[in-house]
């Protein structure tokens, strides 16, 4: 069981304002970061604030020993063969744009997506289809947002590469991974993984998912903003051509040539957030003190009390399956014809609530379904039942007004 208090404790923004501390229920979007992350952060910038692998002096010999630490940590905590499969991005939407950009797709490839996919696992398929002429099908979900594998078989033949989410940001839907990737396996595709939603809330092992290619954000990991991991088997990275080139990414240069280095380094261009990478590897540190499933059980309790009571609200409906162990942290609702906003800025201004309301980045589902947004409620381990209660007393109090 987790001891919220403790982890509170390590959160300035949870811990320093004597009881007023706001109620933050958007981890989906972005996580609350701890102490020990932005302390390293600062750490960095106070303490050896130059260049890694590049300069020969000691501030940049420490910065290029914490960068290979903090490889070294992230490709431990995704189980990586080494840590020479982990790239450092921005983001995940980077990752999946490297990814887009770095196979060498040609006309007529196929790349199947599913209909629930963020705009960052959407757009960029779209875009090649626009430059040079790839198809992007569409893998339909169950009515319950629920993965159909029947749907994936169908579409799978010929196609290049598979391209999901894995835990959805829309309904907290944890995509049956394993499965996925045996099917496309077994036709000789390539699977791509979106973590973003499943990294801070799940074991993820590469190597028991048997995954080509992966991409998490720092950002929804406890870690800091503009940080990012794309991973790939080290034999596929080697085959993929970098979309971004400059420097720290060739041996040599010539006024006609150049040698590009070896993985990761080639995928690296130009200085990196070495304060954002330490950082990183600093909030996977953190989040390995605990057990995922404890994470899983706590999250499940609170969404089961906030569902249960959603529920009475006879109005609302919630988006995803109804049993809280098919969404993990998320509790996504709406009400039919009504603008969600509505809510989140009332809980916000009444007592300091914080949720997400719109189409969080997954307008093409929300398009297709004709809703015209949501306000989402996504848990993390530091939030408490306490908060949970808040929210419905206050969500309450609304209805009531509206
Ligand atoms: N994908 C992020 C969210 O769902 C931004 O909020």
């Amino acid at each position: 069981m987790l001891n919220t208090s403790k982890i509170r404790a390590d959160f300035n923004i949870l811990s320093s304002r004597n009881g007023s501390a706001p109620v933050y229920l958007d981890s989906a979007c972005m996580s609350l970061k701890p102490n020990q992350v932005i302390e390293a952060m600062n750490d960095y910038y106070f303490n050896y604030p130059a260049c890694a692998g590049r300069s020969s002096h000691k501030l940049g010999d420490k910065v290029t020993k914490k960068v290979k630490e903090a490889r070294q940590i992230i490709a431990k905590f995704i189980n990586a063969r080494n840590e020479d499969e982990i790239i450092f991005t921005r983001n995940t939407t980077e990752g999946i744009n490297l990814l887009a950009n770095s196979l060498g797709l040609q006309k007529g490839d196929i790349v199947l997506i599913s209909d629930k996919e963020h705009n960052s696992n959407l757009i960029p398929w779209l875009q090649l289809r626009d430059k040079i002429g790839i198809t992007v099908k569409i893998i339909p979900s169950n009515e319950d947002g629920s993965f159909n594998l029947d749907n994936l078989s169908k579409l799978i033949t010929g196609a290049k590469l598979v391209s999901v989410v894995h835990t959805s940001n829309l309904d907290g839907v944890t995509n049956p991974a394993k499965k996925i990737i045996e099917i496309a396996h077994k036709n000789n595709i390539l699977v791509f993984l979106d973590a973003a939603q499943s990294i801070p809330h799940k074991k993820i092992d590469v190597q028991d998912l048997d995954v080509d290619f992966l991409a998490f954000s720092g950002h929804k990991m406890l870690g800091p903003t503009g940080t990012g991991v794309f991973y790939g088997k080290s034999e596929l990275l080697e085959k993929l051509s970098p979309f971004l080139v400059g420097g720290d990414t060739v041996e040599f240069s010539t006024y006609e040539n150049y040698k590009l280095l070896p993985v990761p380094e080639k995928f690296e261009a130009g200085l990196q957030d070495y304060a954002g990478i330490i950082g990183l590897g600093e909030a996977a540190k953190y989040l390995s003190q605990f057990n995922f499933k404890d994470i899983a059980e706590h999250e499940l309790r609170l969404n089961t009390y906030i569902t249960g009571e959603l529920k009475k609200i006879l109005q609302i409906k919630i988006i995803g399956p109804e049993d809280p162990k098919e969404r993990s942290g998320i509790i996504n609702f709406y009400i039919d014809g009504t603008d969600m906003h509505k809510f989140a800025v009332m809980l916000d201004e009444m007592a300091d609530i914080s949720i997400r309301s719109g189409q969080h980045c997954v307008h093409s589902w929300f398009n297709s379904k004709k809703i015209y947004n949501s306000a989402r409620v996504s848990l993390y381990l530091y939030n408490t039942m306490e908060e949970a209660e808040a929210f419905i007393a206050n969500l309450n109090k609304i209805i009531k007004i509206l």
